[in-house]
């Protein structure tokens, strides 16, 4: 049993998500994160969290743009969980590249698992938040929705974009069981997704470049800021995107 509460965080294996999971644990919630492809990071977070405190934990396999399989996740968490508190979308893809070299099989894959699984895991998983005591949902937006000058290709620019789209319409429409929607919208994170533009020197020189605080954010930075708009400590906001961006806003 959770002493604090339960959470899920799609796409809890790597990165921002995994950061948020852990922090969740350190708090106390029992954690539920999904996976696609990397079991063993996924059964690894899940172990760590159960290490730093998660009442229960556990890892599930979930293509979050495939219908059927968010449904069976919410299935396997209804069965384990008495409710949830916490649910994060963290699962996401990156396109880059000029509109031209953009396939459309890329642009509905990019806007499949970064947008409609966003919105297949809320449907899926709102009956365990209406259960809950209180409840509130955080996506993970980005720069690339507030802003066209960036690294990241129009798909996923429009996905991102989408998402603040969905936090705004959702944070009117559930506010009648009391459940809040946010959203972060980060600008560089140092995880896997981005490793392709730090690892070179002048590049990260670069990127730093752009940032006022002249820093690349870290995992946990984000997870802390979820965290925040998660947990009860921000009562009374809901529909905001909050920008964490090391004061870069263009
Ligand atoms: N890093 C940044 O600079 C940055 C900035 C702004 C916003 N974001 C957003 O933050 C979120 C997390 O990004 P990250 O940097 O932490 O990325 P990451 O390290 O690449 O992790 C991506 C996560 O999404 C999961 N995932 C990928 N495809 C999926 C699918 N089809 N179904 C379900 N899960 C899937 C991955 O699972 P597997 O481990 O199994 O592959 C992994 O857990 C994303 O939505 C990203 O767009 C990132």
């Amino acid at each position: 049993m959770g002493a604090r509460g339960y959470a899920f965080v799609a796409g809890g294996s790597r990165g921002i998500g995994r950061a948020t999971v852990l922090l969740l644990a350190d708090r106390g919630y029992s954690v539920g994160l999904s996976y696609v492809k990397s079991s063993d990071a996924g059964m690894e977070a899940s172990r760590l969290a159960r290490e730093r405190g998660a009442g229960d934990s556990i890892a599930i396999r979930m293509d979050s743009s495939r219908w059927s399989d968010v449904v069976e996740a919410a299935r396997v968490i209804g069965s384990r969980f008495p409710y949830l508190n916490i649910l994060v979308y963290s699962a996401g893809v990156l396109q880059v590249g000029p509109v031209e070299d953009l396939d459309p099989e890329e642009w509905d894959r990019v806007i499949s698992v970064n947008l409609s699984g966003a919105f297949y895991t809320v449907k899926a998983f709102l009956p365990l938040l209406k259960k809950a005591p209180w409840a509130s949902i955080v996506f993970i937006s980005s720069i690339a929705g507030q802003t066209g000058n960036v690294y990241a290709g129009t798909a996923y620019a429009a996905s991102k974009a989408g998402l603040i789209g969905l936090t705004k319409r959702l944070s009117v429409e559930l506010a009648r069981y009391g459940i809040r929607v946010n959203a972060v919208a980060p600008s560089f994170v140092e995880t896997d997704m981005t490793k392709r533009f730090l690892e070179d020197p002048g590049s990260r020189r670069r990127i730093m470049e752009l940032h006022p605080l002249r820093m690349i954010l870290k995992p946990e930075d984000v997870a802390r800021a979820i965290l925040f708009l998660a947990e009860p400590a921000s009562s009374g906001i809901t529909g905001h995107i909050l920008s964490i961006n090391a004061g870069r806003y263009t």
